[in-house]
């Protein structure tokens, strides 16, 4: 796959990014979180761990910074789905990611829609079988029951072992999971304006000796 990251298109692209967001974050602030996109920086470091080979969905895309991350990676585009609330900034998606590439590759599922219903949004088919969700949803934001709800969404389209990347502004986590989900803070990027943090969140596998060694996870208990 042959990324066109030529200087000029990304600054011309950077800036057009930059306007839109701030356009959306006037009109939705909570929504957004930020008044500006990620930084590049933080970007990278959420899609550092993920392997090209990855199934991978991104719930609140914005105007497609970290997707551009998870596709430098290495990330075919087939493999990636990307959801975004807001129909303005998923038009901007679908009118700059295909730009990226040679004009042959395709280019990632782009889907307007709230991740509460993940579900219903992606692939039926990709239902379980999704190795990471990538999430910069301003979780921190939100009331408790959305916040959860986004994130029990997540872990419905996880395969066995998958796990969330959450990025946040915050160097706490925004769930108080139970311990039946392992949570690590995977970078911390003090420096970054302002100071970005990715958390990384799986669930703790059961094995039941009584049931033959099957693996159980423990999805109904998975907050404090
Ligand atoms: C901090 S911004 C995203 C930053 C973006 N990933 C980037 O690379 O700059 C959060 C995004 O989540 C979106 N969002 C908020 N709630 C959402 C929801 N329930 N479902 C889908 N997207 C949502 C917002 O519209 C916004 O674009």
């Amino acid at each position: 796959m042959t990324l066109n990251f030529n200087h000029a298109y990304n600054i011309h692209l950077r800036k057009k990014e930059n306007s839109l967001f701030f356009k959306q974050w006037i009109k939705h602030p909570g929504r957004l979180g930020t008044l500006a996109p990620i930084s590049v920086r933080l970007a990278t470091s959420a899609a550092a761990p993920i392997d090209a080979n990855e199934r991978a969905v991104e719930i609140g895309a914005g105007t497609g910074r970290l997707t551009r991350a998870l596709l430098e990676k290495g990330i075919h585009p087939h493999n990636l789905a990307v959801v975004e609330l807001d129909s303005s900034l998923t038009t901007f998606l679908k009118k700059t990611l295909p730009g990226l590439y040679d004009g042959q590759t395709p280019f990632p599922h782009i889907i307007e829609g709230d991740a509460t219903y993940l579900d219903t949004l992606i692939p039926a088919e990709w239902v379980g079988t999704v190795d990471t969700v990538v999430s910069a949803i301003p979780l921190m934001y939100l009331e408790k029951k959305q916040r959860l709800a986004i994130i029990d969404a997540a872990f419905n389209v996880l395969k066995p072992g998958g796990r969330i990347i959450h990025v946040t502004y915050s160097p706490k986590s925004p769930i108080e999971f139970s311990t039946a989900i392992n949570q690590t803070r995977t970078a911390s990027l003090w420096m970054n304006i302002p100071p970005g943090f990715v958390w990384t969140y799986t669930q703790k596998e059961v094995t039941n000796a009584q049931t033959e060694g099957v693996t159980q996870y423990e999805a109904q208990r998975r907050y404090s």
